[in-house]
């Protein structure tokens, strides 16, 4: 018996930052991004750490060369995402705000990685049906953390520019739990919820959630791999 005894209760934040010291690797592009973001008062929303590593843990899995990210907010994701980026590969980012892309922008071209991702300010929507009309060759990856209420036309159109294999990632689709709440009444866990009855009907998608507890609480993110067959097998 070790007679070893713990500190008091770690909480998720301990232990975020815990992993974090173990498993992310310090990048002054990301402190640099964090504070910017901080200065002009963008929502302290940007994904945590460990998430963000296994971001870049996914691409890296993938072999992505081509990367869409819907919300770019202070380009933290588009970061990570090019962290995990296969040499020559690009990022197009879209993000709503002009001022939160202008303050992206910035940020990327400091960091030298203006030639490698793209931040399109607009109506992601309408991107995206502008680049499935023109016939946009396929995504690799696809992050998804933007306005929750539209979650399930960002999933489709995403998956209209995928190919089979494709990995979508979708964030915070937990919501401290209340995805489980079918009477709830908040629209941005109403469109995580109807994401998910879209998702329950397209057998071409296999999809799985992990359940996370970090400093921000309890929430979740999506993985969705776009199959190349109908999604029945007998095998
Ligand atoms: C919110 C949005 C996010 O993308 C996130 O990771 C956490 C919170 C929000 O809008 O509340
Ligand atoms: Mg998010």
């Amino acid at each position: 018996m070790s007679d070893h005894a713990p500190p008091e209760p770690f909480s998720a934040a301990d232990v975020e930052a815990a992993l974090a010291g173990f498993l992310v690797p310090r990048d002054p592009v990301l402190d640099a991004i964090a504070r910017a973001s901080a200065a002009a008062g963008l929502p302290a929303i940007a994904v945590a750490e460990p998430l963000g590593r296994l971001l870049s843990v996914l691409g890296l899995a993938v072999g992505a060369r081509r990367i869409l990210e819907i919300g770019t907010l202070g380009g933290s994701g588009a970061v990570w995402l090019a962290r995990g980026l296969a040499p020559g590969g690009r990022i197009v980012s879209l993000e709503l705000d002009a001022d939160r892309a202008a303050l992206a922008r910035r940020s990327l071209a400091h960091a030298g990685l203006d030639g490698t991702v793209e931040v399109v300010t607009g109506a992601a929507l309408d991107w995206l049906d502008a680049a499935i009309a023109r016939g946009e060759p396929p995504f690799d990856l696809v992050f998804i953390d933007a306005d929750k209420e539209r979650s399930r036309e960002y999933l489709a159109r995403s998956v209209a520019l995928s190919r089979p294999g494709t990995l979508i990632v979708v964030d915070n689709v937990v919501r401290e739990g209340r995805v489980a709440d079918a009477g709830c009444p908040d629209a941005g866990v109403r469109g995580i919820r109807r994401m998910m009855e879209w998702i329950a009907g397209r057998p071409d998608l296999a999809a799985s959630v992990i359940q996370t507890v970090d400093a921000k609480g309890h929430d979740g993110f999506l993985l969705a791999v776009v199959r190349g067959d109908d999604g029945v097998r007998t095998g």
